[in-house]
């Protein structure tokens, strides 16, 4: 069961410190893996707070090149020099504020790819394609365009642009319709099984029933994860959902 938390735009250093403090003294189970996207410029404070802590990181994106004159961005291989093992691409935050394209976003995971980190591929309709019943159709396009030529291991997120922050999620059998639709494409263009997570107003209340319904593989939080109680709550109904398997 994987736990992504994606601080975006969030914390400083001494709400990390802080929070960090309460991750040492949680027991971790080893069915679940957490790991924490905090903002690039903490990545390593975070990293060096951690270093006896079973969490991964990883960068909230990567530039669709590898070096070069990019004012700002991040390269795959930097966060891998500082103890990334994730890379979360085409956020729906960065395809709508920074204009990414599926094109770009097919680099950026190949970049990522190539300087050895797992990306989390993000996805998602807005709420006139699922009102419209084109949300099947605009996915499937979303990662036929995006899936990189060649990859081991990768992950898919399914997060509907309307339910980011909204507190709205979809029900039960949109996202068991989605996650085995997406599973089906990425199988039938690369032969690989891929696991997909929940994305979109996860928290500690609704976590047990997102994560019952089938071919979810955990989830992504944004704001839930930005305090350590909820977090931590989050963990813990996971588990529990694991244990009642
Ligand atoms: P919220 O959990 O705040 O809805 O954000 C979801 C998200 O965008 C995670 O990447």
């Amino acid at each position: 069961m994987f736990i992504a938390a994606n601080w975006k735009m969030n914390l400083d250093k001494k709400s990390i410190k802080c929070f960090v403090k309460h991750l040492q003294n949680y027991k971790f189970s080893k069915n679940l893996q957490l790991c924490i996207f905090p903002p690039t410029i903490y990545i390593d404070f975070l990293s060096e707070l951690t270093k006896n802590i079973p969490i991964s990181i990883g960068g909230q994106n990567c530039h669709h090149q590898s070096f070069g004159a990019f004012t700002g961005e991040v390269s795959a291989s930097s966060l891998k020099e500082f103890g990334c093992d994730f890379v979360i691409i085409g956020h729906s935050e960065r395809r709508i504020y920074n204009k990414e394209t599926n094109e770009n976003i097919k680099k950026c995971a190949q970049f990522g790819i190539k300087s050895n980190l797992k990306p989390i591929i993000c996805v998602g309709e807005n709420l006139e394609q699922r009102e419209n019943g084109n949300a099947l159709d605009f996915i499937e396009k979303q990662i036929t365009d995006c899936l990189p030529e060649e990859f081991n291991e990768l992950m898919i997120a399914y997060e509907p642009i309307w339910s980011i922050g909204t507190g709205k999620i979809p029900h039960q059998s949109e996202i068991k319709e989605m996650h085995k639709n997406i599973k089906e494409i990425v199988f039938s263009k690369s032969k690989k099984n891929v696991k997909v997570l929940y994305g979109g107003s996860v928290n500690e209340q609704n976590i047990q029933e997102i994560l019952s319904v089938n071919n979810v593989d955990g989830v992504l939080v944004g704001g839930a994860s930005l305090k350590i109680k909820d977090l931590l709550a989050i963990c813990g109904s996971a588990v529990k959902h694991l244990k009642n398997l």
